[in-house]
């Protein structure tokens, strides 16, 4: 497959080449944590040997990664995995195959272009326009599918613009995949970062065309773990994600895994997640003074 960089890319590698810059204004992490911040909550005398394993993930994260999302689901029903980045890699290499199409948000997160023109998908992109807020109509995106849609990719709440798509909208969504047997991916790595409003539902719980990818990079400030989720009810989905990623990066990056478990306990989310929307808004006073 043919890969092309993405504008995003191509200005992270040109920033980072160069001396740190004073601050980087695009980045919407929340402050990273410290390893001494975990220490006391991990087992000095834990195994870093691999073997024996789940391939799935610890069971103990996977826990935490359904009940942070509000999820029943069966513990089997989550994939741990490299970031939300491999999450969705792996579901586009799986889902998605020449001639298809695939239905996105503009603006919305670049992987999915460059992963559709890589695998050689047709990508059809739905406004998202500024004069509504943003507002992703439900009615536009049914207009986009077509007998050649695959998958529809979107990212809740939506990158690049902070938007939620309202549990209504989620339900005519999932109503959609379901009537035309489409996978419905939304991205909810910025979930537990909503500014306005409650966190809306995860879509993997809402319908079984519904795959919900995540990660603890955003709202706890772990990018550097490599550490996030894909969950879907389908067991198909899940067993070939994880026999395709067998293939790439093999297995999970256990002290992530296990830090990630750690970092996803009830109240150290909660704390986590009121400090991050208090300095996200505290930055957004200062970016509007
Ligand atoms: C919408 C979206 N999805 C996925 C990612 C990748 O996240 P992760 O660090 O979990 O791989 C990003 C990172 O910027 C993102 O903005």
């Amino acid at each position: 497959m043919k890969v092309t960089i993405h504008k995003l890319f191509d200005y992270l590698l040109e920033t980072t080449a160069q001396d740190p810059p004073e601050c980087f204004i695009g980045f919407s992490l929340a402050r990273s944590p410290r390893l001494k911040d975990f220490l006391p909550d991990l087992d000095p005398e834990m195994s870093l040997d691999w073997n024996g394993k789940s391939f799935l993930g610890l069971p103990a994260l996977r826990q935490r990664v359904l009940d942070q999302a509000g999820l029943s689901l069966p513990l089997d029903s989550v994939l741990i995995t490299a970031g939300a980045a491999e999450a969705n890699y792996l579901l586009f290499r799986q889902l998605l195959t020449d001639g298809d199409e695939i239905i996105t948000e503009a603006p919305g997160w670049p992987q999915a272009g460059v992963m559709a023109r890589a695998i050689g998908a047709r990508m059809v992109q739905v406004a998202r326009e500024e004069a509504p807020g943003w507002w992703l109509d439900p009615d536009a995106v049914a207009r986009a599918v077509t007998p050649k849609t695959r998958m529809i990719f979107l990212t809740n709440p939506n990158n690049p613009t902070g938007r939620l798509i309202p549990e209504g909208d989620l339900r005519a969504l999932a109503d959609l995949a379901e009537k035309h047997g489409i996978w419905l991916v939304v991205d909810e790595v910025y979930a537990g970062l909503e500014w306005v409003r409650a966190r809306p539902p995860s879509i993997a719980g809402m319908t079984p065309f519904g795959i919900t990818t995540g990660s603890v990079s955003k709202a706890l400030g772990l990018q550097g773990l490599r550490t996030g989720w894909m969950i879907c009810q389908s067991p198909e989905v899940i067993r070939d994600a994880m026999i395709l990623r067998e293939n790439g990066s093999e297995i999970m990056n256990v002290l992530g895994e296990h830090i990630a478990e750690v970092a996803l306990r009830p109240e150290r989310l909660a704390a986590a997640l009121l400090r991050a929307r208090d300095e996200g808004r505290a930055t957004l006073d200062r970016l509007a003074g």
